[in-house]
């Protein structure tokens, strides 16, 4: 999507990230992500704001971040306990950040905000150099569902209420797994669009991109509460080991 950068997903969102982007499973990916970086030096690829990032540092986990957005990451400053996160600004396909890491994370489809395979390919690769022998990269995404677009597209009303509507919209090429979504708020108080170009995959694919970085699939749940992952699973939760 033409004028859509690393950067651009904070600048539209930041400000009212907390209030329109709660998964309702914050408090169990805590719980398994805790358990999975133990003591070990941690990296969250795209803190943002830090909704999982600020929890685990209360719980003692050792956690720096990555993120693209400037204004993201000030809002993570801001919240207590904000300024005590080392977070790097830089992309995520580069991962330019100092030393090496016993487990690293990315949650929240946020994999997909990278819009080419290429990018995808290279977040693994740049993971694989960054984890120490044994270290583990955890990644959280939907499983793609293209029967969602009739006719290449999908126009869908995610919210009706007394004041407007929201309407997801969104152009679909299945060749290159891209979606260009515009989410288009109407109210009272005018229009207001917020796009978003991700690039999906299937977690084969996932697998294909951790196996070319030298990592193995060691765990794949339906979510964070560890359930089993099956045909009829619309997220998954992946966990890869680098060989020790
Ligand atoms: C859906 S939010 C997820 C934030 C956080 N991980 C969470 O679970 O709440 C996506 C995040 O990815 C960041 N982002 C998008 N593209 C990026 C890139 N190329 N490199 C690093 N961060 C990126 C955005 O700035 C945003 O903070």
């Amino acid at each position: 999507m033409k004028g859509y950068g690393p950067e651009t997903f904070g600048r539209l969102n930041a400000a009212d990230y907390d209030a329109l982007h709660d998964p309702g499973t914050t408090e169990a990916a805590v719980e398994l992500l805790a358990s999975l970086a133990g003591r070990g030096r941690t990296l969250e690829l795209a803190i943002g704001i830090g909704r999982l990032a600020l929890p685990l540092a209360r719980r003692g986990v050792a956690i720096e971040g990555l993120d693209a957005s400037p204004d993201m990451v000030a809002r993570l400053r801001a919240k207590p306990g904000g300024d005590k996160i080392k977070v790097a600004i830089g992309d995520m396909a580069e991962i330019a950040v100092d030393g090496t890491f016993d487990f690293v994370f990315l949650a929240f489809n946020a994999l997909f905000n990278l819009t080419t395979q290429e990018a995808q390919v290279r977040c693994f690769a740049r993971v694989g150099e960054r984890l120490n022998p044994g270290g583990a990269f955890l990644v959280e995404t939907f499983v793609p569902d293209v029967a969602r677009f009739k006719d290449g597209a999908i126009v869908r009303p995610m919210a009706v209420d007394f004041n407007g509507v929201t309407l997801e919209t969104g152009l679909h090429d299945p060749i290159a797994q891209r979606v260009d979504y515009q989410y288009i708020r109407l109210d009272a108080g005018g229009m207001r669009l917020t796009p978003l170009p991700m690039r999906y995959a299937w977690p084969s694919e996932i697998d294909l991109m951790a196996q070319l970085a030298g990592l193995a699939l060691e765990e794949r749940w339906g979510g964070w509460d560890r359930a089993p992952f099956t045909a009829k699973s619309e997220m998954h939760v992946s966990l890869y080991r680098k060989p020790a």
